[in-house]
C-alpha cells in the first residue's frame, strides 16, 4: 500500500498530517528533513495517538545537565500519555508494553509510480500527466 500524501514544499518542518486509508488513520510527521508514519491508534486503549504532543528526545547524565538529542522524537498519546519512539513505535511506558505500529515514509521525486502502484511517465517539458485522457 502506498499513500501520496503532501508535496514536500507543502509539508513543513514542525507539521504533521493524519490521513485516512480504508479503515486506517495514519499520522505522518516532518521532523526536520526527516518523515515518520506511525498508526493513529494507541496500543494502551486505542486513544488518537497521531493527536498527541512530539518533543525530541532528552537524556541527562546528572541533575542539571541534559542532552537534546535531535535525532530521536517522541510522541506521547493524548489520553494518558504513554510515549512512543516516532521512528520506531518502541513503547517506554513500561516491560511488556506493545510498540506502535509504525509504516515507512519517503519522499519520492513524482516520477516514479503513481499512488496506485503503475509506472507514471512524464509528459512534455516535465509536466506529470493527469488522470484524464481526451479521445482522440
Ligand atoms: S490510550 Fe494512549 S496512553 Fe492510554
Amino acid at each position: 500500500m502506498r499513500i501520496v500524501v503532501a508535496r514536500v514544499d507543502d509539508f513543513p518542518p514542525g507539521e504533521r498530517r493524519i490521513v485516512t486509508h480504508g479503515r486506517r488513520s495514519i499520522g505522518v510527521f516532518r521532523v526536520g528533513d526527516r518523515f515518520f508514519a506511525v498508526n493513529n491508534h494507541c496500543p494502551h486503549l486505542g486513544g488518537p495517538l497521531c493527536e498527541g504532543r512530539t518533543q525530541a528526545w532528552v537524556r541527562s547524565s546528572r541533575p542539571g545537565e541534559y542532552v537534546v538529542d535531535g535525532e530521536r522524537t517522541l510522541i506521547a498519546c493524548p489520553w494518558h500519555g504513554w510515549e512512543y519512539d516516532l521512528a520506531t513505535g518502541q513503547s517506554f511506558a513500561g516491560p511488556g508494553v506493545p510498540p506502535a505500529r509504525t509504516y515507512s515514509a519517503a519522499v519520492d521525486s513524482g516520477d516514479g509510480e503513481s499512488p496506485h502502484g503503475e509506472p507514471v511517465r512524464m509528459g512534455p517539458g516535465g509536466r506529470r500527466p493527469g488522470t484524464y485522457v481526451a479521445e482522440t
